[in-house]
């Protein structure tokens, strides 16, 4: 089966017991037992039916075994959020002595995670340009017996750098480093990681998976079987940070219009990007699909599609930045991304507010980078609150 249909369908394309065409809300804690025996065998994992949500859930394996087809993957973990699938695929992966190297920019709290959370353990990080290969092959060569972890988003947020899923995935994997990746901007339908060599695909399934701007919610992919059980009974179900039933039915629902929304909001997200780089206020566009961005032929490479996140620079810096912005009239001021409506923020006053500002420079960033999550409302109307706001 193709993406779209695999989306609506799964792979296991079974019938609920009452022919419901929409699977039910499994709004349950707990899972009563037959008896004494079939409580040994679900303990002994001899059988896969269910003892506690926070375990499992029939609606959140709907859904994990949903993304695992979608991203080429064996198994799934549905967490509470984006922050609990990557908090918690790190600390999985990563030990006191341990280093992790991060991608230069990253999600502002994953990078507090990296940054602040894990050296309180004795885990060390190093802040890398992983957009240049070669940067990672120098820094490897510096913490080689410790390092274990490479972690990056590609595109990155906020200044959507590109990089290259499978190089950076063979010089990890000749070192005995685990590759994890967060797909969230652009989604199984643009682009599958794991078939270029990544260990584990991390997503905010807040974003483009719901699509909707109405749900919390994080996933976890990989090829390896044992590590998603580990991942799951370790990690998530001790840790705690379980996705509700209710959620995952509305993930379930939002995946169904995963491809039309994708494709939709590329085609604008396109026409944007054309028209911001054609705007005299505008000095720099962002954005993979435009020829002139320098992670365009990496992008057109590694994925099938650009995506629909913008990041842009006006002429006159901050002040210009924030009189754009407070102009917007249909274009919504919010942090998340993904939705329907078409949202706009300052990072480094907002989503990247952790970074600090002496640094901002040096990981590409400034502080009057405008960013952009183009939705699906009528391309013409979009561009036209653009226009607007930029001439004010
Ligand atoms: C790329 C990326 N990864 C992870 C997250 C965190 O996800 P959540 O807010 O679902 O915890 C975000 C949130 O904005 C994000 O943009």
């Amino acid at each position: 089966m193709r993406f779209n249909t695999l989306a609506i369908h799964g792979k296991d394309h079974k019938r609920n017991a009452e022919n419901a065409l929409n699977p039910p809300i499994y709004q349950t804690s707990t899972f009563v037992f037959n008896d004494i025996d079939h409580v040994e065998a679900v303990m002994s994992f001899k059988s896969d039916d269910y003892v506690y949500t926070r375990g499992n859930n029939p609606t959140l394996r709907l859904f994990e075994n949903r993304m695992a087809a979608l991203e080429h993957g064996n198994g799934a973990v549905a967490f509470a959020s984006g922050m609990a699938a990557i908090s918690s695929v790190l600390f999985s992966f990563l030990k006191p002595g341990d280093n992790v190297i991060i991608h230069r920019t990253i999600y502002g709290s994953s990078y507090s995670v990296a940054t602040k959370l894990l050296p309180r353990y004795n885990i060390s990080y190093t802040s890398v340009d992983l957009s240049i290969p070669e940067n990672f092959e120098r820094a490897l060569k510096e913490s080689a017996d410790t390092l274990k972890v490479v972690y990056f988003e590609s595109p990155s947020n906020p200044n959507l750098s590109i990089v290259d899923i499978r190089k950076i995935s063979e010089i990890a994997h000749e070192n005995g480093i685990k590759v994890v990746i967060d797909n969230t901007f652009a989604t199984p339908f643009f682009q599958q990681p794991l078939d270029a060599g990544a260990d584990v695909v991390v997503h905010s399934a807040t974003k483009y998976i719901s699509g909707h701007g109405d749900v919390i919610a994080g996933v976890a992919v990989s090829k390896d079987d044992a590590y998603i059980q580990r991942l799951k009974f370790d990690y998530m179900a001790e840790f705690g940070g379980v996705l509700s039933p209710f959620n995952a039915w509305l993930l379930l629902r939002g995946l169904k219009t995963l491809g039309v929304r994708m494709r939709q909001h590329e085609k604008n997200a396109l026409a944007a990007a054309e028209y911001l780089e054609n705007h005299p206020a505008v000095t720099r566009v962002m954005y993979p699909g435009l020829p002139s961005f320098n992670g365009y032929e990496t992008a057109r490479h590694q994925m099938s599609g650009f995506g629909a996140m913008i990041s842009f620079e006006v002429q006159g810096g901050l002040e210009a930045a924030k009189k754009v912005i407070n102009s917007l009239k249909l274009i919504q001021i919010a942090v998340s991304l993904g939705d329907c409506e078409s949202l706009m923020e300052l990072p480094a006053a907002m989503t990247h507010r952790g970074y600090d500002r002496e640094k901002l420079a040096e990981f590409g960033l400034s502080e009057s980078m405008l960013r952009i999550s183009v939705g699906l409302e009528d391309v013409e109307d979009i561009i036209e609150d653009l226009k607007q706001a930029l001439e004010k």
